[in-house]
């Protein structure tokens, strides 16, 4: 049944844009939105508050297994409680794509992922959600800009947030996350053969939502 339920996958790097594109897509088709980062981001801030080790992989996985989590309007609860921008700056963002390369935390985090997938559809955005998540999907996307636009969003957004940033420091982190997400073993970020390359470099939010909507209306 669920294979018939349309999901737009999109995937890339850190700080390309693909949560606001992702967003901005399922406000306009009336679909659901996941963003499968924040599962990652929300797992590394539960195991420091439960002071489980990092390194743990089957205690993370049990873990992430058994979290009380919920999505409501762009806030993550856990337990109840809103996590907030606590998973949202640079040390959440490089915490949880350490603990992303552990498979058994993969593995716990998929069913999860996949019982978003509801009628009338789901836009989600992350790393594998084209070639892993849901290998079916309708239209998949692979979303990307240059390391230094990619900075200066990133730079913008946290800056609006009230936190400190650093431009110089922030290309480098990003730069160092790709390696890590791109050269792990498990599940690593690429553009599959089967996903449009939408580079982003110099495009704006609309034109690029526009595109995913178009290739949606093409499938
Ligand atoms: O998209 P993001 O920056 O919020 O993701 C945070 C980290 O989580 C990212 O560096 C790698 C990991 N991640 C992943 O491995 N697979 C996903 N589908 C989404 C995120």
């Amino acid at each position: 049944m669920s294979a018939a339920i349309p999901v737009i996958a999109i995937d890339g790097p850190s700080a390309s844009g693909k949560g606001t594109v992702a967003a901005l897509v399922a406000r306009a088709l009336g679909f659901a939105y996941l963003d499968s980062g924040a599962l990652y981001r929300v797992t590394a801030y539960a195991a420091g508050q439960r002071a489980v080790p990092l390194d743990d992989e089957t205690a993370l996985a049990r873990m992430a297994q058994g979290l009380n989590l919920r999505f409501e309007g762009g806030e993550v609860f856990l337990d109840d409680a809103p996590v907030g921008d606590a998973i949202r700056t640079e040390d959440a963002g490089r915490t949880a794509s350490k603990i992303a390369a552990l498979p058994a935390l993969r593995a716990a985090l998929l069913d999860l992922q996949r019982g978003f997938r509801k009628a009338p559809g789901l836009v989600t955005d992350g790393r594998d959600m084209g070639s892993v998540v849901f290998p079916d999907a309708t239209v998949k996307v692979f979303l990307t800009a240059t390391a230094e636009e990619r900075a200066q969003r990133r730079y913008k957004q946290l800056i609006e947030k009230g936190f400190d940033a650093n431009l110089a420091a922030l290309v480098q982190d990003l730069k160092e996350r790709d390696a890590r997400d791109a050269g792990r073993q498990a599940a690593p970020l690429k553009q599959g053969a089967d996903a449009h390359l939408l580079d982003t470099t110099g495009v704006t939010i609309q034109e690029a939502v526009d595109r995913v909507l178009n290739w949606y209306r093409q499938s």
